[in-house]
């Protein structure tokens, strides 16, 4: 899709030479990995961190050498997609199953750039079902836990047998009405027992870019809400 291939390559203009970057999952953050990877063989020298196995993959196909997030005290930025973005540029995340490790590398970010096609632009969360991901043990469990918060939820499976995400766990998508207060939901949700993480990014993009009706690039920036 254009859109994602233009507000994709946009994000490269956040990476500087030198940099840790880390590298977000979908098909909108593949773009921006693409043009990085264009950018190294030009002599822009970076480190990634990626946020799954499939975008290890591509890095490594790009060229782009990595990081061990073990080894480093912090990320300079990281970039990725989302699913869902609001006015306060509050996010759901978690489509393609990599959302702990989004989130993990997000958090270690002192900037996190967020790239969206406008079909992502919301006025409130909770169109997209939220992905949550929960230990195996214990799951249906789990999955009542999270429903008596007011969500239909359905254990996401792939190929007939329950999804597993890279780090081994179930992924539940919860479908809830209008998240009015994604804050006190991502709480919530993180407090059940046998919820790993959940796929709410609140108060954690610096910068979306996304376009508008014209389809010329917007920059919303957190800190100028
Ligand atoms: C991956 O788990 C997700 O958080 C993605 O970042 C999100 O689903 C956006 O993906 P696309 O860029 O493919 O729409």
């Amino acid at each position: 899709m254009i859109e994602k291939k233009i507000v994709g390559e946009k994000a490269v203009e956040f990476v500087k030479d030198g940099m840790t970057v880390g590298l977000g999952t979908g098909s909108t953050v593949y773009y921006t990995i693409i043009k990085l990877g264009q950018l190294m063989k030009e002599g822009l020298s970076i480190k990634g961190v990626p946020t799954s196995i499939q975008t290890e993959k591509l890095a490594n196909e790009c060229g782009i050498p990595l990081a061990n997030i073990n080894e480093i005290d912090y990320i300079d930025v990281a970039i990725d997609g989302a699913d869902e973005v609001d006015p306060q540029l509050n996010l759901i995340k978690g489509g393609g199953g990599a959302l702990l490790r989004e989130k993990i590398i997000a958090r270690a970010a002192k900037e996190f750039i967020v790239v969206a096609d406008p079909a992502k632009i919301v006025n409130h969360l909770g169109a997209f079902p939220l992905p949550i991901e929960v230990v195996p043990f214990g799951v249906e469990m789990t999955n009542k836990q999270i429903r008596l918060l007011g969500a239909e939820t359905t254990i996401r499976y792939s190929d007939g047998i329950p999804y597993r995400s890279d780090n081994g766990n179930y992924v539940i998508d919860a479908k809830f009405p209008n998240i009015l207060d994604p804050i006190s939901l991502e709480h919530k949700l993180n407090l059940i027992p046998g919820v790993v993480e959940n796929g709410l990014f609140n108060q954690m993009a610096d910068v979306v870019i996304t376009l508008n009706a014209e389809k010329s690039i917007v920059i919303k920036n957190a800190h100028e809400k």
